[in-house]
């Protein structure tokens, strides 16, 4: 690595800005499930303040279509939940983790419920369904497919109506502010209306989801650019389990078109895959078909698609009553009209993309990171649940608990005031660049691009290696650069979080849930039955 691609602590100067100051004792950076259910349960005599990148309702969380998984009904058990997230999880997730999660499931499910949440209902109990891996239909969905738009905006409400919660939307965090003890301070951001502000805070909540957007191909929207993972690292914070990135098997594939999702709930209800000879396959690849582990079909779709040098493979749902879907997938239906696609004659192009962030900031059973009084839950957070494959839908339900749980952590921590924190930072000199002529888009997309040929659904070491290569050039001459606006440092995060996955992609010589090596195809248990951790210390630049 060359002089100039050095770490850096932040991403602006913070010694010339002028900045405007705002003072909280808890502050929750992001708002999808996890960080709204944490901003409810912090302390309400102490002022909470919620950041987001964008709108309240743009989070990866809107999107969620399948539902969120739980015990809801007499003939399942909790160890039923258990022992399929265990298993899912391939040997390396946290049981006492699972454990806690699944058993507080139906309590919290219910009190979306009471909140608001309008799920849809069968015989007046919550309906539920069948997704892979799941032994039992406990998958609860509203509005048949519009699951997460539901649930957040159950949560939107009675965020906006307690008045002890404010909330600054469009603001972009842009650092994790710390001191010489690596404690977290507070935040530097950027505010649309009123510029660069910092915001120094008793207690910090990071909940800014996933980074989908690493990848061309990806079923996220535009947000998921892996700031809060970048932040995180720039802070100190230890990172783990970035190699595990889940492909979800079915997404639109219509050149041009933007990628969308196509819920696993229609495979879990009928629908079946067909190559381009319009044979079925999944049958060839595991016993369990349509319904295998989402790795699994995932990596079955690549190789028939190979196999028959095909962009794409089909979901097949001409056998669904035509009113029966537009009722229980709304959402779906109404994309694949705006395609002319008529569901009762034609077959769904569809191919796997990148969908999900298993690993993330390493949090304890509290929500907390390794960072002094900085918490992290949801997508961002790696709490040992899913292991190295995460079961369809539990990532609703870990973002609901733990988002209670990191808000739970603050409120019996002891009573700290932000007013007290403005003493030095870390500075950091950066010095002066006279790069104009960089293009922050091409440079996303050109890695994008290169993130799904080399650190994608099958890897091995030499593309892994190249690729990092390559981003450590990129890296020489955009890192040094000051940016003024979101999509620069958005590049910088992209840039730093993709280092550090192809470097734990290469970390991890074994294959396990969603990470494939081609070079080692066997689970390794002697070595590897274990978490990946990488840091400021010990990791990639
Ligand atoms: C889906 O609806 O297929 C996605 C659900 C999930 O990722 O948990």
């Amino acid at each position: 690595m060359t002089e100039k691609s050095e770490f850096r602590r932040y991403l602006v100067d913070i010694d010339s800005i002028s900045t405007h100051q705002l003072f909280t004792d808890c502050l929750v950076i992001g708002a999808g499930i996890a960080g709204l259910r944490a901003a409810i349960e912090a302390p309400a005599d102490r002022g909470v303040l919620m950041v987001c990148k964008g709108t309240l309702e743009n989070s990866n969380t809107f999107k969620a279509q399948g539902g969120i998984a739980s015990v809801l009904d007499k003939t399942d058990t909790f160890e039923s939940h258990i022992e399929d997230t265990l298993s899912t999880g391939c040997g390396i997730s946290d049981q006492e983790i699972v454990e806690s999660v699944v058993r507080q499931g139906p309590e919290l499910i219910e009190q979306l419920l009471q909140w608001g949440t309008e799920f849809d209902l069968a015989d007046n109990r919550i309906a539920t369904t069948l997704e892979g891996g799941h032994s039992h239909p406990r998958v609860a969905h509203g509005h048949g497919d519009e699951t997460g738009r539901i649930i957040a905006e159950a949560l939107i409400r009675k965020v906006r109506q307690d008045p002890d919660i404010r909330i600054l939307d469009n603001f972009y965090t842009i650092d994790l502010l710390t001191n010489d003890d690596d404690k977290c301070l507070g935040i530097i951001g950027f505010d649309q209306k009123r510029g660069f502000q910092i915001i120094w805070a008793a207690k910090t909540i990071l909940a800014t989801g996933g980074a989908g957007r690493l990848y061309r191909e990806t079923t996220n929207p535009e947000g998921a650019t892996g700031d809060g993972i970048a932040m995180a690292y720039r802070a100190g914070a230890v990172l783990q389990d970035l190699e595990f990135v889940q492909f979800h098997p079915t997404t639109l594939y219509i050149a041009g078109a933007t990628r969308a999702l196509i819920t696993e709930t229609l495979r879990g209800e009928g629908a079946v895959l067909v190559d381009n000879r319009g044979c079925r396959f999944m049958k060839d690849y595991h016993e369990a078909a349509e319904l295998a582990p989402r790795d699994i079909v995932s990596r079955a779709i690549l190789a028939q698609m190979r196999k028959t040098e095909s962009t794409h493979v089909h979901l097949d749902v001409r056998h669904f009553e035509r009113a029966y879907f537009a009722k229980r997938f709304p959402w779906i239906n109404e994309l694949l009209e705006s395609f002319d696609i008529d569901i009762t004659k034609d077959l769904i192009p569809v191919r796997p993309s990148a969908h999900y962030m298993i690993g993330g900031v390493k949090t304890d059973r509290s929500a907390a990171t390794s960072i002094e009084n900085l918490y992290a839950c949801g997508e961002i957070a790696s709490t040992g649940l899913h292991g190295a494959n995460r079961l369809g839908s539990n990532s609703l339900l870990e973002g609901l608990v733990f988002g209670k749980i990191a808000g739970q952590a603050i409120a019996q921590s002891s009573k700290t005031s932000a007013t007290h924190l403005k003493h030095p930072l870390i500075k950091n000199k950066i010095p002066h660049s006279d790069r104009t002529r960089l293009d922050a888009d091409d440079v996303r997309n050109s890695l994008r691009a290169l993130m799904w040929r080399n650190v994608g659904i099958t890897r091995w070491d030499q593309p892994l290696a190249e690729a990092q290569e390559i981003i450590r050039f990129w890296q020489r001459y955009v890192m040094d650069k000051i940016f003024d606006s979101p999509e620069g440092w958005e590049c910088q995060n992209m840039l730093t979080v993709s280092l550090l996955l192809a470097q734990s992609a290469r970390n991890r010589r074994e294959s396990r849930g969603v990470h494939f090596r081609r070079d080692f195809p066997e689970t390794d248990n002697t070595h590897f039955r274990n978490h990946i951790e990488i840091s400021r210390d010990n990791g990639a630049k």
